[in-house]
């Protein structure tokens, strides 16, 4: 089977864990050239012919600018960008009288500014190489309420509405924008919920994991290769008149009330 992403320069965020680091694998599988960004370096896939580590915080506009103009110095184009990188509420409860300033200025500067930076620093480079595809992982928590996840919600849909507006933005410029909200995926992120909402319930984890279990139609929870799935075909040349779409990979949770 011909490879789906031949000779493209990728860059993707969050890329040493998780759903990040799956994305890295089926890019690099596929042909892509992949810059592999994180904060944190642990955990990031080694170095290959065809894949660069760099560590980035998403929420630092002068990082971006770094990054970028490596990306051009050495490619001279870019084709993918994947927002994927983000941080869940912190320990304890995440509700809106509970939120501190603090934690909610940390997750919107992280969830949605790190995704507002990469479109801004990443759509000139893109117009030079003659179009690409930005794929925004944003999540079922910018879909439904999210009591328990206040400041993490909004910055999800923030993520939503402005892929929607970058869409339009860009659509001359054959530079396409689209989201992806996972559902609940088997993730270090997902095992912290687990055991912040255990603490909190007087729970043991397993229990909480039930519990979570039954919110999901399909029965069972997602994979990080569900949703490198999804990116795959956003970010291949298979999507190209997709754009300013939302896809839910949830196991059904958004369409169920
Ligand atoms: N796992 C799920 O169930 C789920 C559901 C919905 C949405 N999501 C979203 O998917 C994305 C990936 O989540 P995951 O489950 O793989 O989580 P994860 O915690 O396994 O990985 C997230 C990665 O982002 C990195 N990161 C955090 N802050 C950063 C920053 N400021 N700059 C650069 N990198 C940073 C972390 O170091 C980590 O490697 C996140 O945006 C998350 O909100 C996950």
């Amino acid at each position: 089977m011909t490879k789906r992403l031949v000779d493209k320069i990728a860059v993707v965020t969050g890329g040493a864990s998780g759903l990040g680091k799956q994305i890295v694998s089926h890019f690099e599988q596929q042909g892509a050239i992949v810059y592999c960004t994180d904060i944190n370096p642990a955990g990031a896939k080694t170095a290959s012919d065809h894949v660069t580590f760099v560590q980035h915080d998403v929420s630092d506009e002068d990082a971006w600018q770094q990054l970028i103009l490596e990306v051009q110095s050495r490619h001279q184009g870019l084709d993918i960008l994947i927002n994927n990188a983000g941080i869940g509420d912190g320990l304890g409860p995440s509700g809106p009288e509970d939120t501190s300033w603090q934690e909610w200025q940390h997750i919107m500067s992280t969830n949605a500014g790190g995704v507002f930076l990469g479109c801004k620093h990443a759509i000139p480079l893109m117009r030079q190489s003659g179009g690409g595809a930005i794929v925004n992982i944003s999540s079922i928590a910018a879909l439904v309420a999210t009591p328990f996840l206040t400041a993490y919600g909004a910055s999800k849909a923030a993520v939503w509405q402005m892929t929607r507006s970058v869409a339009v933005h860009c659509a001359k410029d054959k530079i396409r924008c689209n989201s992806v909200h996972p559902g609940q995926i088997e993730t270090p992120m997902l095992e912290g919920l687990f055991a912040d909402v255990a603490a909190e319930a007087n729970a043991t984890e397993d229990q909480i994991r039930e519990e979570f279990l039954k919110r999901i139609p399909q029965g069972e929870f997602g994979t990080a290769n569900d949703i490198a799935d999804a990116v795959l075909f956003l970010a291949s040349d298979e999507a190209r008149h997709i754009t300013g779409a939302q896809l839910s990979v949830d196991g059904g949770m958004s369409a169920h009330p």
